[in-house]
């Protein structure tokens, strides 16, 4: 039977998470795709960190070069972080033709399109479904479920940290500290916490989600972004007062060929779709001129989930080299960037 060989760039929350989605569902992996696929190296910062998952130490090295230079593995998975040395990581991989599956939606916000440039030019194929809303397979619903649509709107919860702590706070009363630590055990919050809960990581996502729904050049830039930070327990009693809660939403929308997106802390009433999305879990709102309005609901955050959106990407990869086609998974923007500049 035929072989991929990945090598996978994080053994953390997330690659862990891989690992063992790889291990437990190999039989269903290997039916689907008439092939098996072995991780073959793992890149790590230190060799000699305990770690709880059984592996076989020989497979970690903590020197790039032993993955992307290695001509037997097919396709990088990174799950590690980072943007300035992960693109240069990457972008090495793509010239020596390896495919790339990725979770990290800093780099994808503001090195993205280059990236995905170079992936055409190699024939590879990038892709990113991970890097916005976890498990939720919003990336291909945009890109393939919804591709005969035109869209108007994205809107949703895509941070499962700010979630958590919006969740805590209003439902169990509990300090934004304590539930900020509890986000940061539990493995939904980012290295530095500090993008979660300034909005900074959902406004990442929702460049990614504005670019793809509405096929134009939108920067990281060009989001208003304002977090979670300044709200007290006492702006989440008197909402609740009112018959609200507060959620920290992100939205993109296109009117008049401009886009305008937006991360805030939103008002919205208790009986909203949108105020009953709990803890870390993440819901995507898309408004189609023909579909009409649909809801994607699932953890945003977490080992298996995340694990379960990077180990499907792997398997389309797979199947993409082996019908010829890589490199087409995305093209390049349609429009070029017109954004709307927000009345003072
Ligand atoms: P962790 O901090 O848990 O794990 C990071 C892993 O990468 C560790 O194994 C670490 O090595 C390794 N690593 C980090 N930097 C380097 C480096 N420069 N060289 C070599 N190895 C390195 O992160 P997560 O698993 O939580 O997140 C990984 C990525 O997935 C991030 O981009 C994140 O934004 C994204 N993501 C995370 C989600 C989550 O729920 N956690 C959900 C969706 C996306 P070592 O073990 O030796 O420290
Ligand atoms: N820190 C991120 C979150 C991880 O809380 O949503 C998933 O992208």
């Amino acid at each position: 039977m035929d072989k991929i060989n990945v090598g996978l760039c994080g053994l953390g929350t997330v690659g862990t998470g891989v690992v063992r989605v790889l291990n437990d569902h190999k039989e269903r992996i290997i039916h689907k795709l008439g092939c098996e696929v072995e991780i073959t190296k793992i890149l790590v910062n230190d060799l000699e960190k305990e770690r709880d998952m059984i592996i076989n130490r020989s497979w970690l090295t903590d020197n790039p070069d032993e993955l992307v230079e290695d001509e037997n593995i097919d396709i990088i998975v990174e799950v590690m972080g980072g943007v300035k040395g992960t693109k240069e990581l990457l972008e090495k991989a793509l010239k020596n033709k390896k495919h790339i599956v990725t979770a990290n939606k800093d780099l994808m916000a503001l090195n993205g399109r280059e990236l995905l440039q170079l992936a055409r030019e190699n024939h590879c194929d990038i892709l990113f479904d991970a890097s916005i809303a976890g498990g939720i397979p919003i990336v291909r619903t945009l890109v393939d479920g919804l591709a005969s649509d035109h869209i108007e709107k994205v809107m949703g919860i895509v941070n499962g940290t700010t979630n958590f702590i919006m969740t805590k706070m209003t439902d169990e009363g509990l300090p934004f500290d304590d539930v900020l630590k509890e986000a940061q055990r539990l493995g939904f919050a980012e290295a530095d916490p500090t993008s979660d809960i300034e909005g900074l990581d959902a406004a990442r996502k929702m460049t990614l989600l504005a670019n793809l729904a509405f096929k134009m050049e939108v920067n990281l830039d060009d989001v208003e972004v304002k977090g979670i930070t300044s709200i007290t327990q006492d702006d989440i009693a008197f909402a609740h007062s009112l018959g609200y809660t507060i959620k920290l939403i992100g939205i993109a929308s296109m009117h008049d060929q401009k886009v305008e997106v937006m991360v805030e802390p939103t008002l919205l009433p208790k009986d909203h779709p949108l105020a009953n999305v709990k803890n870390e879990f993440n819901a995507v709102y898309v408004y189609g001129d023909a579909v009409g309005e649909t809801m994607f609901y699932g953890p945003g955050a977490g080992s298996l989930p995340t694990a379960t959106a990077v180990v499907s990407d792997l398997m389309e990869v797979i199947r993409n080299i082996r019908l010829g086609i890589s490199g087409n998974a995305y093209q390049e923007p349609q429009f070029k960037r017109q954004i709307k500049v927000p009345e003072e």
